[in-house]
C-alpha cells in the first residue's frame, strides 16, 4: 500500500527517495512522487505509474537538496494521476506533505478551508493536511502547525511534512499507520517501513500512535500529540540485513520466499522446541500460563491468507487442546458485538502487523478485556507493539505480494500453540508432545524434498496455464489449505480459482466440472483419505480433470487421477505445511508462463493499512 520516505541530511535527498521508493515498491502503488528542498526553493516531481517513470522524469530537473519527502500512492480517495499523487501542497505552495492512512472527516474539513478561502486541486483525503498545517502556520513552527493541525483530524495517518520557511526541518507523525525513524549519523531518514532505509542505517526509532517527530539533521525531538509532552524514544537496531530483501539470484521474491521455506520453518521453531523434554518454549505464553489456564475458548483473527492459517489452526487447537476454537475475518469482527471477556483467548495473526482491520479487531477484543495474543512477523509493527504478548514468526522480509514464507510459518507457530496449550491442559500427554515435537523438528527437511518438485511442477504448470477456472478440494485441516491454493492462483496468475471442502462441492460447485476445469484434489494419507478418494471419483464422473497432492508410495491414486504430486509423509496436524509448498509452486508457475508479475500482481497490497 502506500509508502513514505523522508530524508534531511548533507547529501542530495533525491537519489535517497528514490531508492527507498524502490524498495517499498512490492507494497503495491499507482502513482508517486517527490518533493525537494533546496536552493532556497521547493521542488517538486510526480506522476502515474511506475517509480522508473518517476526517475526518467526527475533526471531533466534539477532536484537538488538535503531535505525531502516522497511517496508511493494506493489509489483510495480518487483515481490514479499526476494531481492525486502525493506530495500534496498548500495555497502557497511552501508546505509539502505526504500521508499513509485515511482522513475520514476529509470532507467536513474540506468544506471549512475551502470557504476560509483555501483552493484545492486533487481529489484526495490527504490535500486537506497541506492545507490545514498552512492554516495554522502564521506564527507557528512547522512542528507546532502540524500539530495543530492534526488534532483535527480523524482517521489515520503516517505522515511526513517539510516547509519551505524552515528547509532545515522534516516533521514525521504517525496514528495507525506505521512510521520508522532511521537514526544516521548527522541525517535521518523516515520511513513507512524499515525496508526503505536499512542500506543507510539500521537504528531507528519507532513512532507510536500520537506522536509527532520535529527532526533536524543534527537531533530530534519527539512529542506526544495528546498532551504535547516531550518523549525520550529508544533507539534500536534492526536485526535483519540488506541481503534478506534482496533477490539473491532468484528470478522474482515470491520463488526467493518459495524456497526460503525450509529456513524460515526452522526460524520459527528455533529454540521453541525441547523434543527430549516433550515441551514447547515460548516467552509470549510462559508470561500469560496462568490466565491461559482460565480460558474456555480461541478466536483467531485475521485478513487473508492469514486467515487460513487461522482455520488451519482451528482445527489443530480443537485436536490437541480440546478448547473450542472459532476463526473471524478481521473485517468482520471489528463491526460486531462479540460476546468476549477475560475467559476468551483472541490470537490475531498478521504477517505485515499493519493490517488495519486486524489493528482495529485487537483493540476491540482488548476493550472487552479478552486475553490478547499476536502473531507476527515484522518486528516492531503496529500489532505487535499494541498487543501485549506474542511471538514473531522471525521469517525474515517477506517483500512478494502473495504470502508464503509467512503462512507456512504462521502454521508452524499455531501447531506449537496448539500443543503448547495441549500439555498446559493435559490433553497431550509428554509421550505424545515428544513424538509430535521430533516430528516438527524434521519439517525443514521435508519442505526441502518438496521443493525438489519444483521442475516437476513447472511441467504441470505448463499443461495446465491456458485452463481460466480451477477447484481446489481438501477437507478436514487441508480444507483451508485448498482455500489457501486457490486465493495464490487467484492473486499472482488472475485466474478464477476456487477453495471448498471437498464433500461439499456436491452442493455447488460440482455443477461447474467439465474437462475444461482442473480440480486440485488434496488427497493425502489422513483420516479422510477414504472419502476424499470417492470425492476425486464425482469429479471423475464428470470428465473433470483432476491433480491430486498424494502421500509418497500411493501408487493406487495415479490409477483414478490425471496428475499426481507426491507429498513425503508426515503427522496429519503438520502436513497443511508441507501441502502448501506445491500449491504455491504451482500457482507461481502458471502466472509466470501467463507473464504476470508475480511479485507485483495488479491491484494487491503487500500491506492493506486501509479498512
Ligand atoms: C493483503 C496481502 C495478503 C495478506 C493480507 C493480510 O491482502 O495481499 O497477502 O494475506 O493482506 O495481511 P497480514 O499482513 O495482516 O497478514
Amino acid at each position: 500500500m502506500c509508502g513514505i520516505v523522508g530524508y534531511i541530511g548533507s547529501k542530495q535527498a533525491c537519489p535517497i527517495l528514490l531508492d527507498g521508493l524502490k524498495r517499498l515498491e512490492y507494497r503495491g502503488y499507482d502513482s508517486a512522487g517527490v518533493a525537494v528542498l533546496g536552493e532556497g526553493k521547493l521542488k517538486s516531481a510526480k506522476q502515474k505509474g511506475k517509480i522508473s517513470g518517476l526517475a526518467d522524469l526527475i533526471k531533466n530537473q534539477n532536484l537538488t537538496g538535503g531535505a525531502g519527502i516522497a511517496h508511493t500512492r494506493w489509489a483510495t480517495h480518487g483515481e490514479p494521476s499526476e494531481l492525486n499523487a502525493h506530495p500534496h501542497f498548500d495555497c502557497s505552495q511552501k508546505i509539502a506533505v505526504v500521508h499513509n492512512g485515511i482522513i475520514e472527516n476529509f470532507q467536513v474539513l474540506k468544506k471549512v478551508l475551502i470557504k476560509e478561502g483555501h483552493k484545492f486541486v486533487s481529489q484526495t483525503d490527504s490535500e486537506v493536511l497541506a492545507h490545514l498545517i498552512e492554516k495554522y502556520k502564521p506564527g507557528k513552527t512547522l512542528a507546532q502547525a502540524a500539530a495543530l493541525a492534526l488534532k483535527q483530524v480523524e482517521g489515520t495517518y503516517g505522515l511526513a511534512a517539510i516547509c519551505l520557511d524552515e528547509p532545515e526541518v522534516l516533521v514525521a507523525a504517525k496514528k495507525g499507520s506505521p512510521l520508522v525513524i532511521g537514526v544516521g549519523q548527522g541525517e535521518y531518514l523516515i520511513a513507512s517501513d524499515a525496508s526503505a532505509i536499512i542500506s543507510y542505517t539500521k537504528h531507528v526509532i519507532y513512532l507510536d500512535d500520537n506522536e509527532l517527530a520535529e527532526i533536524k539533521a543534527g537531533g530530534h525531538q519527539v512529542i506526544n500529540l495528546l498532551d504535547s509532552r516531550g518523549i525520550d524514544k529508544k533507539v534500536e537496531e534492526i536485526t535483519w540485513d540488506l541481503a534478506q530483501i534482496e533477490k539473491s539470484g532468484f528470478e522474482t521474491f515470491m520463488l526467493k520466499e518459495i524456497f526460503e521455506q525450509p529456513q524460515s520453518i526452522a526460524n520459527a521453531l528455533a529454540g521453541r522446541i525441547l523434543v527430549d523434554q516433550g515441551r514447547v518454549k515460548m516467552g509470549g505464553l510462559d508470561e500469560i500460563e496462568e490466565k491461559l489456564n482460565k480460558i474456555s475458548r480461541i478466536i483467531i483473527i485475521a485478513c487473508g491468507t492469514s486467515w487460513h492459517a487461522g482455520l488451519v489452526g482451528e482445527f489443530i487447537i480443537e485436536d490437541l487442546a480440546k478448547l473450542p476454537v472459532e476463526v473471524e475475518y478481521a473485517s468482520e469482527f471489528r463491526y460486531r458485538k462479540p460476546v468476549i471477556d477475560a475467559s476468551c483467548l483472541v490470537i490475531v495473526i498478521s504477517q505485515s502487523g499493519e493490517t488495519a482491520d486486524t489493528l482495529a479487531a485487537l483493540e476491540l477484543a482488548k476493550a472487552n478485556k479478552a486475553l490478547t495474543f499476536g502473531i507476527c512477523n515484522v518486528v516492531g509493527s503496529s500489532i505487535a507493539r499494541k498487543v501485549g504478548t506474542g511471538c514473531y514468526l522471525h521469517a525474515g522480509p517477506e517483500i512478494g505480494v502473495a504470502s508464503t514464507k509467512a503462512f507456512t510459518s504462521q502454521l508452524t507457530i499455531l501447531s506449537l500453540i496448539a500443543v503448547y496449550l495441549g500439555i498446559l491442559k493435559k490433553t497431550v500427554s509428554q509421550d505424545q508432545a515428544k513424538e509430535i515435537l521430533k516430528n516438527f523438528s524434521g519439517l525443514p527437511k521435508l519442505i526441502e524434498k518438496m521443493l525438489l518438485q519444483n521442475d516437476d511442477i513447472y511441467k504441470l504448470a505448463q499443461k495446465f496455464r491456458l485452463a481460466s477456472n480451477f477447484l481446489y478440494l481438501g477437507r478436514g485441516l487441508n480444507y483451508p489449505v485448498a482455500l489457501e491454493g486457490a486465493l495464490k492462483l487467484k492473486e499472482i496468475s488472475y485466474i478464477h480459482a476456487e477453495g471448498y471442502p471437498a464433500a461439499e462441492m456436491k452442493h455447488g460447485p460440482i455443477a461447474l466440472i467439465d474437462k475444461n476445469m482442473p480440480a486440485v484434489f488434496i488427497a493425502v494419507k489422513d483420516g479422510t483419505y477414504d472419502k476424499v478418494i470417492s470425492n476425486i471419483l464425482e469429479v471423475k464422473a464428470r470428465n473433470g480433470v483432476v491433480i491430486a497432492l498424494a502421500t509418497e508410495g500411493d501408487e493406487e491414486i495415479k490409477k483414478i487421477v490425471n496428475e499426481v504430486i507426491y507429498i513425503p509423509e508426515t503427522l496429519d496436524i503438520l502436513s497443511p505445511i508441507v501441502n502448501a509448498v506445491p500449491l504455491q509452486l504451482l500457482a507461481y508457475h502458471i502466472a509466470r508462463l501467463k507473464g504476470c508479475d508475480v511479485d507485483k500482481p495488479r491491484n494487491l497490497a503487500k500491506s492493506v493499512t486501509v479498512e
